[in-house]
């Protein structure tokens, strides 16, 4: 499994590239307004700090839309993704940017079958949410792995973004269950790293060491 990073804070992402482990970045209008800066601006500042996949959502409703957008978008850096969301529109849009060449990640995914047509049409990744699924009672674990099934079985090159990850437990589970990526707020990637027994483990070294130095 790779890692992404889901916010648009420039601070997160520098930090998170630090550590080696960051293969993308995914942002939505939600976490690029909590900026307050220009959209353009962030992306442009975010490709030039990360090489793989910079996911920038569309915000049109309608497919001539997507599409007129998105290729804006496309036209920042060549490691932008096009973040279309799951609707007729959307698919529409996603068939035409496949058709050029742009990658897109299809985003708000709550069933499997919208995963499969977001395949069908061409997306490169597909985003199941699934925290958001938890939050209504409903089993988001479950749905990464009928995605990831019906994908093999199927053949489908169409890469699984586990998104709205809330805690690690999440990001083994999807892990174990076929997701390609987990997308992680930066909070849940600094918790990943942690454990009480290794901060225990280095202050009984530290403290061993120091008694003979
Ligand atoms: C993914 O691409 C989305 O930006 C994200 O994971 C949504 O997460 P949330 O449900 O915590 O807002």
């Amino acid at each position: 499994m790779r890692f992404f990073i889901d916010t648009a804070n420039i601070n997160e992402i520098r930090e998170a590239n630090a550590l080696g482990v960051l293969d993308g970045v995914t942002t939505n209008p939600s976490l690029v307004s909590k900026e307050g800066v220009s959209f353009h601006d962030r992306l442009r500042e975010i490709t030039e700090e990360v090489s793989g996949s910079v996911s920038a959502e569309v915000i049109s409703e309608d497919a001539e839309g997507m599409i007129r957008e998105g290729k804006e978008l496309a036209a920042i850096a060549p490691n932008i993704t096009v973040k279309v969301p799951m609707t007729l529109e959307g698919l529409k849009a996603v068939k035409a940017f496949s058709d050029l060449n742009i990658k897109t990640n299809v985003t708000l995914i709550f069933n499997a079958n919208q995963a499969l047509l977001a395949a069908r049409a061409g997306a490169t990744y597909v985003s199941p949410f699934l925290g958001r699924l938890d939050d209504i009672g409903h089993d988001g674990m479950e749905l990464i792995q009928t995605i990831s099934t019906i994908f093999d079985k199927h053949e489908i090159g169409t890469q699984i973004i586990a998104a709205s990850i809330r805690h690690p437990l999440h990001v083994i589970d999807a892990a174990k269950r076929g997701a390609h990526i987990a997308t992680l707020p930066y909070k849940v990637l600094g918790q990943l790293v942690k454990h009480p027994l290794t901060d225990q483990g280095i202050e009984k070294f530290l403290a061993d060491w120091n008694k003979q130095n």
